[in-house]
């Protein structure tokens, strides 16, 4: 089957082709334009967001046809949630609009299932069942992947994302938008020196049945840098950044620990744009090696938005028989699809 990918779900507008069945895929192309407008403000402005993907989606989407080659499209492949509403209509309406004149069926998906797939677009191994650490600029999940549509969600952030963490950080810290590779590459350069930041929600006294177990927090540690900023020289920013992402780091690498231990699984995903970053991957792999217990990362790339993951998931919810009304609808928020319960 060849499954075109659409993705508007936040600041990058994207499109994909992808060929093939269960997890024998092959990509055909992917383009994405990403709008580095929002620069100018600090961050995604959604009216703004919205007249790019606009301007956007059909140059897009004929350029990710024509790099893929004559064969036919079978399906369409479209996030509908979660994001931005006005930005994630422009892809939902071009995606309905492109499979009725075609007379092909249109899927809607969700955007942090597509995130889960990335990774096995490189990776072939890294297939269920794993631990996935989704970690992106609106989302952190922390899930056992038992089989593609069968997740168990085991821990989530209680208030900040981490990629909004480190996009917090950045704009204290006086770091250009998006802040993660700047915060990344600062931390990089430096020791903590005399900083060091609480692990949120990490206590040695925690035990699985406690909400706490495998739940994230990041806005007492955005408020601990605030403070340590307040206190120190401009010279020292070098040091909070480096403590800053040492916190977050241990508290990622330990919650995913705890699942790893409790699940029995002998693979890690990792995916989002703070898979991006290699020092949190590099902590992963040190972590878990001992272990025989496999760390996956997906490539840059494919680890941003990118309408190719979309197309991943998509096809998979096709193949499962499901097809999407040409009623179909954006949702600024919906739990993933095929959560299981405890
Ligand atoms: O998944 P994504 O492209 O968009 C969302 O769905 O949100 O993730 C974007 C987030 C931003 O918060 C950005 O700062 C973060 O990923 N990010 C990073 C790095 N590269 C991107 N965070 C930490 N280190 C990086 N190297
Ligand atoms: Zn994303």
């Amino acid at each position: 089957m060849r499954v075109l990918g659409i993705e508007t779900s936040c600041d990058e507008t994207s499109a994909a082709v992808l060929d093939g069945a269960g997890d024998d895929v092959s990509l055909r192309s992917l383009v994405i334009l990403s709008q580095d407008v929002h620069r100018i403000f600090g961050g995604v402005v959604p009216e703004i967001a919205s007249r790019a993907h606009l301007t956007a989606v059909v140059p897009v989407t004929e350029r990710a046809l024509a790099d893929a080659g004559a064969a036919p499209i079978d399906a369409v492949a479209v996030t509908n949630a979660p994001g931005l509403v006005g930005a994630l209509l422009v892809g939902v309406s071009y995606a309905k609009a492109f499979a009725y004149a075609r007379g092909v069926p249109v899927i809607g998906v969700h955007h942090m299932e597509g995130h889960l797939f990335a990774t096995a677009l490189e990776h072939p191994a890294a297939v269920p069942p794993f631990i996935a650490l989704l970690v992106s600029g609106g989302h952190t999940l922390l899930l056992d992947v038992e089989a593609w549509g069968r997740y168990r969600l085991l821990g989530r952030t209680r208030d900040d994302a981490a990629g909004e963490a480190f996009d917090k950080v950045a704009k204290l810290l006086g770091l250009p938008y998006p802040g993660g590779p700047h915060v990344e590459r600062l931390a990089a350069a430096n020791e903590s020196g005399r900083f060091r930041f609480a692990r949120p929600m990490l206590r040695r006294d925690q035990s699985p049945g406690d909400s706490d177990f495998y739940d994230v927090s990041f806005s007492g540690l955005k408020t601990a840098v605030l403070n340590a900023v307040k206190s120190a020289d401009d010279a020292e920013r070098g040091p909070i950044a480096r403590a800053f992402q040492d916190s977050l780091i241990d508290t990622l690498v330990e919650k995913t620990a705890r699942a790893v231990a409790r699940r029995h699984r002998s693979r890690v995903v990792l995916g989002g744009g703070v898979a991006c970053n290699a020092t949190l991957v590099a902590a992963m792999r040190e972590r878990f090696a001992p272990r025989g217990v496999e760390v996956f990362a997906p490539s840059a790339r494919l680890a941003t938005d990118n309408a190719a993951m979309m197309a991943r998931a998509g096809l998979f919810r096709l193949e499962q028989g499901e097809r999407s009304p040409l009623d179909l609808n954006a949702f600024a928020s919906q739990p993933i699809p095929g959560l299981v319960s405890a």
